[in-house]
């Protein structure tokens, strides 16, 4: 049995799918059970939060390996991960993020560093899988695409190596399920690097209508991704990690999907048309 958390998101969903689609058992761990309505009789749901201990404890019941995401604070975490080692789970598996490599000084960096660090200090056979930007990360564009065929770029002709959730679960699932994985941390990016026109560019075809970048500033990208809901400190992270793709610090091309999975990444136009009706 596999304990996934964070079980309604972009990655964690998939981390669900996959595992079941390869036949295992899996309990999923998240605050609305309602929001997996869809997949009942496919797993167990166990509600919980990221600070209810001892929810997570109960939800611990059977679990062989546990997906953990960057959620709350050092504290909570610690005790989740305490509790994990004390029910002797075989395997933990953390979606970290590249900025731990690449950033490692931003805010973002430092979490996600502190929170693996955690993991290995309760004892856990932590592994750590690391992403650059995801590629949905473009749902962000979806209001301004919609509202007047403009997408806000704060990242110039810099190119970066967007990866899809797709693959990061693959990344994941495979660190869970297999005894002979021995790689602690996995950097996964795409397999090719592109900058954000020539993604509008793709997303302009596959729409078959015109859109427009227009540049705008790292201030304003801030302010953008906190007027999504984002808090201030962790919009400001974020927007590090564009402006070192900006800087043309952000092509890195890691071979880990290939690797550990014997076939390429997808390319953002792969995973764009298999999603192209979330940006109509
Ligand atoms: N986006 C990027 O480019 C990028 C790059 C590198 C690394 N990362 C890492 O990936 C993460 C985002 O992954 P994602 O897109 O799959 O996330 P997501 O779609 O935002 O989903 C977050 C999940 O966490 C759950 N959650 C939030 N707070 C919780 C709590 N207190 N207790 C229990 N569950 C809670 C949410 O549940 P609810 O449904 O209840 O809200 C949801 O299932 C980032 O936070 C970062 O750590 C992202």
């Amino acid at each position: 049995m596999y304990l996934v958390t964070g079980a309604s998101g972009n990655v964690g969903s998939l981390v669900v799918e996959q595992l079941v689609n390869a036949g295992h058992a899996v309990r999923a761990y998240v605050r609305s059970p309602s929001k997996l309505a869809h997949l009942n009789g496919r797993i167990d749901v166990a509600a919980g939060d990221y600070d209810t201990p001892d929810a997570f404890s109960r939800a611990l019941d059977g679990v062989q390996g546990v997906f953990l995401m960057n959620i709350g604070g050092a504290e909570g975490f610690r005790e989740l991960a305490q509790r994990a080692a004390a029910r002797d789970v075989a395997r933990a598996v953390m979606l970290s993020s590249a900025m731990v490599e690449f950033l490692p000084e931003t805010m973002l960096g430092r979490a996600h560093r502190e929170k693996e660090d955690l993991l290995t200090a309760a004892g856990l056979d932590a592994r750590f899988v690391r992403p650059t930007g995801f590629m949905s990360n473009s749902y962000l564009w979806v209001h301004g695409i919609r509202a007047e065929g403009v997408v806000a770029n704060p990242m110039g002709t810099g190119r970066a190596a967007p990866v899809a959730p797709e693959d990061i679960a693959a990344v994941a699932v495979r660190a869970l399920t297999d005894p002979g994985s021995t790689e602690k941390t996995m950097l996964v990016t795409g397999g090719e690097t592109i900058s954000v026109p020539e993604q509008v560019a793709l997303l302009a075809q596959w729409l078959d209508r015109p859109l427009r970048c227009v540049d705008i500033t790292l201030d304003q990208a801030v302010e953008n991704l906190a007027r999504a809901g984002i808090p201030h400190p962790i919009a400001a992270s974020i927007v590090k990690s564009y402006e070192s793709v900006r800087e043309g610090r952000g092509a890195t091309v890691s071979d880990t999907v290939e690797r550990l999975l014997g076939r390429k990444p997808l390319r953002f136009e792969q995973w764009l048309k298999m999603h192209i009706d979330a940006f109509r």
